[in-house]
């Protein structure tokens, strides 16, 4: 039978673990430390360790979503990525191998360096704004955060892998990826002012209304893309 392995960290002795749809709620007694831990495709308990290990991947990944303060919004973050991934076809591994753009070519910077790149510039822009001028600036920390996190993450719909070169879906032809991901992000519960921030950072957005948060992620993403040669 093929088994799957799954690296796990436990922290104290005894660990609960509800699998999904089971109505029943699996104890584990674990001495605190590093486990593998293997499970067949058919246990209910793979499907929910697989579920939960992208989620811990996800986090890992954009060590950012930690400085969210509202568990439920880091929640709604990291399940919007999951299902991005899931629905794009591509597993996690992959997000350090698709490049955050198709418009610079041989681009060797990839789509979870750059969104971390727009989201520390986000922060940084938006601590100075702070310094400088107190209240005459509302910014909402854990809306602009969010934002920057999932501004491109409609991106792992927008492109597709062929052969060993990534280039447009078919989806992404259709839907750029500020309305793909302003789709994912209102399925997963995302607030309004962070879809707006999705919809409108790229040239979607031009012309329009852009809340504070959202031109912050404007111009810190076009920051990011300009710099490495990137043109409209
Ligand atoms: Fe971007």
């Amino acid at each position: 039978m093929q088994r799957r392995n799954f690296l796990c960290d436990a922290f104290s002795s005894e660990t609960n673990i509800e699998p999904y749809g089971s109505g029943q709620a699996c104890k584990l007694h674990l001495i605190p430390g590093r486990f593998l831990l293997q499970f067949s495709p058919e246990s209910l308990i793979y499907g929910f360790a697989e579920e939960e290990f992208m989620k811990k991947q996800i986090r890992e990944l954009f060590p950012e979503i930690a400085q969210i303060k509202d568990e439920k919004l880091r929640q709604q973050v990291v399940s919007t990525w999951e299902e991005a991934i899931r629905e794009g076809g591509w597993q996690i591994d992959d997000l350090q191998t698709i490049p955050f753009t198709l418009l610079i070519p041989d681009c060797r910077i990839d789509l979870i360096t750059h969104t971390r790149g727009v989201t520390q510039t986000a922060i940084q822009v938006a601590g100075v704004l702070i310094d400088s001028y107190g209240d005459r600036v509302k910014i909402d920390s854990d809306v602009l955060i969010a934002g920057a996190i999932l501004h491109d993450v409609g991106k792992v719909a927008e492109y597709v892998r062929e052969g060993d070169k990534v280039v447009k879906s078919k989806s992404g032809k259709l839907l750029r990826h500020p309305f793909s991901g302003s789709a994912l992000a209102y399925k997963h519960g995302l607030s309004q002012e962070v879809i707006h921030m999705i919809a409108t950072h790229a040239k979607e957005g031009d012309g329009g209304h852009r809340t504070t948060e959202a031109m912050i992620v404007h111009y810190a993403d076009f920051i990011n893309f300009e710099s490495l040669g990137g043109k409209v």
